[in-house]
């Protein structure tokens, strides 16, 4: 089975590192696609240049967050779920571009966190969908679900414990066929906070479905980092001076 990553990816600083970063994680990776989707009305030549230079299969698309969902620079980062449009449109084109009896395996990964490649052997042979612990995640060392004879029994976590499938976006994959099958699946962008990942699941798996991955999930193998945003008052002070770093070096 192909792996698919579907990246949702916003402009900032720090994109292109993020961008880089990923790819080369995912270059370790055999029979993988990546779906990059900017959140953004264009495709930028950042990102496809990126992508083009990568050595990755790949598919570049672009969404933008509607307005009313999007978040504003002085928001907290939690008011609004992220990425969602943006994940949306990638399993469209799935449904649009791969068959039924395709083998594949989707996968929702944001474009800060951090992957160990052995993850990737672990999801590859999802039948519906697959679970694993994820690290420093929801104020914990990590959250993980909790096994019992091969099953899923419940869930080590501490935020709102009550959600249908209390889990990040990084602790689960789901078949290709799946999402193929049910059309109307898809992550809903009016969820209430922390529902985001409980709304596409709920309406294509159950608990006692749910296949535990990485050793009865008692491995962590990826990471819900978070990148600092960096200070620029040396460069803010620099321009007034008309002495800024130069704009025709990319970053
Ligand atoms: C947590 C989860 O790990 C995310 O998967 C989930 O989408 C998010 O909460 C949520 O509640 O919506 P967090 O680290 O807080 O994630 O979110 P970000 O990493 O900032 O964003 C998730 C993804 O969406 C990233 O790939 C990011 O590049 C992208 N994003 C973010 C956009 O496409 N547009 C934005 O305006 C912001
Ligand atoms: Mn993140």
């Amino acid at each position: 089975p192909t792996i698919y990553a579907v990246t949702p990816t916003y402009s900032r600083l720090v994109q292109k590192a993020e961008l880089v970063r990923l790819s080369q994680t995912f270059l370790h990776v055999r029979k993988f696609h990546w779906i990059v989707v900017e959140d953004a009305a264009n495709r930028s030549k950042l990102v496809a240049e990126i992508l083009a230079q990568s050595g990755l299969v790949y598919t570049h698309l672009s969404v933008p967050t509607p307005t009313i969902h999007k978040l504003k620079e002085s928001d907290p980062n939690w008011l609004k779920p992220r990425g969602v449009e943006q994940r949306n449109l990638a399993i469209q084109w799935l449904r649009e571009n791969r068959e039924l009896s395709e083998e594949g395996v989707v996968y929702f990964a944001d474009d800060d966190n951090t992957y160990s490649t052995k993850l990737f052997d672990e999801m590859r042979w999802t039948k519906r969908v697959s679970v694993w612990p994820v690290g420093l995640v929801g104020g914990l060392r990590f959250e993980r679900p909790l096994v019992e004879g091969g099953k899923v029994v419940g869930f080590h976590t501490a935020w709102k414990p009550t959600r249908p499938f209390p889990m990040d976006m990084a602790g689960f994959s789901v078949a290709l066929q799946l999402l193929l099958a049910n059309r109307e699946a898809k992550f809903d962008i009016n969820a209430e906070r922390g529902y985001l990942e409980s709304s596409l699941l709920q309406s294509v798996v159950s608990i006692e479905e749910l296949e535990p991955k990485a050793n009865n999930c008692d491995k962590v193998l990826v990471w819900h980092t978070r990148t600092e945003k960096p200070k620029m008052k040396q460069e803010d002070a620099l321009l007034k001076q008309g002495k800024g770093s130069e704009v025709h070096i990319e970053v």
